[in-house]
């Protein structure tokens, strides 16, 4: 990198972020960026998506900034644009599309067309190796991952992964971008499920298996763990994350471990064929009504 960097004094440098996909993630990292002072410009092809994340940035921009015309000064640094060719150049791009990886290199292979030489690249990726994403572009120096957890504007622990072609100033300025947004970086190895994901999946899955033996149902899962002190109980969580994004990261993360134990919940692969997706979709474990 070097030139403009991410992490550097902002009358010094324009400091644009961008994001892309708006869907859970990528529209709360852009209000996280946007509410930290960064000029944000959000990318999302679905005309659905882009009406869906301007109701939510509002909502999100005034719950982490109250006070006066904060929000709707950090709701005008953010611009909601269809393509990547319709955003300004940006210091840092992060992607957040889905969980595809054939879908990622598309994306790596166009930011390696438009995005400035110095310019940062990042993956939201939950499960899928970074080095492998990486390859799409030809300087895999300049990709690290950053992950956010869901909801992005509130959690504060983000992992970086360092890939094996990441550079040690990749990795610094990553850390540095997390921390101005108040967060807590915590640099990772790239391996499967990074640390969270990795030791979360047995959480999910012990779950699934007992529902799915008839031990027990959602809701009582969700009390005994909660009633141990978790902040949200599995199928809860779940709802949240989307089935079909835990399941898509419980698949990758067995397949690069092949630990039995990781293997995918039969359970789980039912409700997403059924588009039981959580709340997303109004239904997964609970019902969300309209
Ligand atoms: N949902 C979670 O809890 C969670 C947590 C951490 C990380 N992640 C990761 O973040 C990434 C995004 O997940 P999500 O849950 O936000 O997905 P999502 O499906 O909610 O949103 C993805 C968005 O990307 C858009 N999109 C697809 N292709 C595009 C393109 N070429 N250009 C612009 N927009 C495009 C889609 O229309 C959609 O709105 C995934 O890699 C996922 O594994 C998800």
């Amino acid at each position: 990198m070097g030139g403009c960097g991410v992490a550097q004094d902002k009358g010094a440098c324009t400091n644009t972020i961008i994001v892309i996909g708006a869907g859970t993630m990528g529209a709360g990292i852009a209000a996280s960026a946007a509410a930290a002072g960064y000029a944000v410009a959000l990318v999302e092809s679905a005309a659905s998506a882009r009406e869906r994340a301007a109701a939510g940035l509002t909502k999100t921009l005034g719950r982490l900034l109250p006070e006066g015309t904060a929000a709707a000064d950090a709701f005008a640094r953010i611009s909601l644009v269809e393509s990547l060719a319709q955003a300004p150049p940006g210091d840092l791009y992060i992607e957040a599309v889905p969980e595809l990886l054939d879908l990622k290199h598309t994306v790596f292979a166009e930011l390696d067309r438009v995005a400035p030489a110095p310019a940062l690249l990042a993956t939201n990726t939950s499960s899928l190796a970074v080095s492998e994403i990486a390859k799409a572009t030809g300087r895999p120096q300049n990709v690290v991952g950053i992950h956010f957890f869901n909801p992005p504007a509130l959690m504060k622990l983000v992992e970086v992964v360092r890939a094996e072609q990441s550079s040690e100033e990749s990795v610094r300025a990553a850390v540095e971008f997390v921390e101005r947004l108040g967060k807590v970086p915590v640099v990772v190895r790239d391996t499967p499920g990074f640390i969270v994901n990795r030791v979360a999946r047995p959480y999910y899955l012990e779950a699934l298996r007992a529902i799915d033996a008839g031990t027990a149902d959602a809701e009582s899962v969700d009390a005994i763990l909660e009633g141990l002190g978790f902040k949200m109980g599995p199928c809860r969580l779940m709802d949240l994350i989307g089935l079909d994004v835990n399941l898509a990261t419980t698949r990758s993360v067995y397949e690069a471990t092949q630990l039995e134990r990781l293997r995918p919940s039969p359970l789980q692969e039912r409700m997403v064929a059924e588009g039981r997706l959580g709340r997303k979709s109004a239904r997964g474990f609970y019902d969300y009504g309209k």
